[in-house]
């Protein structure tokens, strides 16, 4: 009886150690590309607000990320966001409308994606890719020649297909990354600062899963 046994015992082992093994090769999967520490983006963006074109200066040695929303025949929303938490999103048409947020988080890391899951390749928009996803956030597709982003998608439905990569780009206009004086004209007179309204709450929303996520 011991042998059969012993034998048992072994073979139910070997069987736990097989996903053990399978864990092992997934260690060789791609990992996705750390964000560059600077560059410029141009994407498309879709989302409950509508179709919007979406200009993304990246800056992580000056802790500085902003993202120029031109809504499709609508306006367009400036949004700076600061590694102090601190994000301005603004118009810069006669309206002069002016929401400030704080966070509790700075701007992305260059590796947020860290630890996402790998899920294998897909075509998206043409483009053979990398895709991983990090559970109950977002979907990432990276080309698998280039390495450069191509697609995300978060959980909600928010979609951005990136149209223009260009890595070492920085927004040298100072005035770019200056919120409008009347930001902080409300604040000094004591008046209500946020206009509420002036944001899509879909704005926010992406703003905050971004952020809020590391
Ligand atoms: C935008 O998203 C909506 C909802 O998912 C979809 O119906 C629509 O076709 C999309 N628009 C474009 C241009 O992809
Ligand atoms: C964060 O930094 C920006 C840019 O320097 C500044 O305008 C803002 O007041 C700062 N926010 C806080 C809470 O200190």
């Amino acid at each position: 009886m011991y042998f059969p046994m012993k034998f048992i015992f072994l073979f139910t082992l070997s069987t736990f150690f097989v996903p053990s093994i399978a864990l092992k090769s997934d260690s060789t999967n791609p990992i996705p590309s750390p964000w560059p520490h600077q560059f410029h983006a141009t994407t498309i963006m879709n989302y409950t607000g509508g179709l919007r074109k979406v200009d993304i200066w990246y800056d992580w040695p000056n802790k500085k990320y902003l993202h120029i929303n031109q809504y499709q025949l609508g306006k367009t929303l400036y949004d700076i966001e600061w590694d102090n938490g601190t994000s301005f999103y603004f118009t810069l048409d006669s309206t002069q409308e002016c929401t400030i947020r704080h966070f509790p988080v700075g701007i992305l890391r260059p590796n947020w994606l860290e630890g996402a899951n790998y899920m294998g390749q897909r075509y998206k928009d043409g483009f053979l890719c990398n895709v991983w996803e990090k559970v109950d956030f977002i979907q990432y597709y990276e080309d698998v020649v280039t390495k450069i982003p191509v697609y995300w998608e978060f959980y909600d439905g928010l979609t951005e297909h990136i149209m223009t990569f260009e890595v070492g780009k920085v927004q040298e206009d100072c005035n770019k990354w200056q919120a409008p004086a009347y930001c902080f004209k409300e604040i000094e007179k004591g008046k209500k600062p946020l206009q509420e309204n002036s944001i899509p709450s879909s704005w926010e929303v992406h703003d905050r899963r971004f952020r809020g996520d590391k």
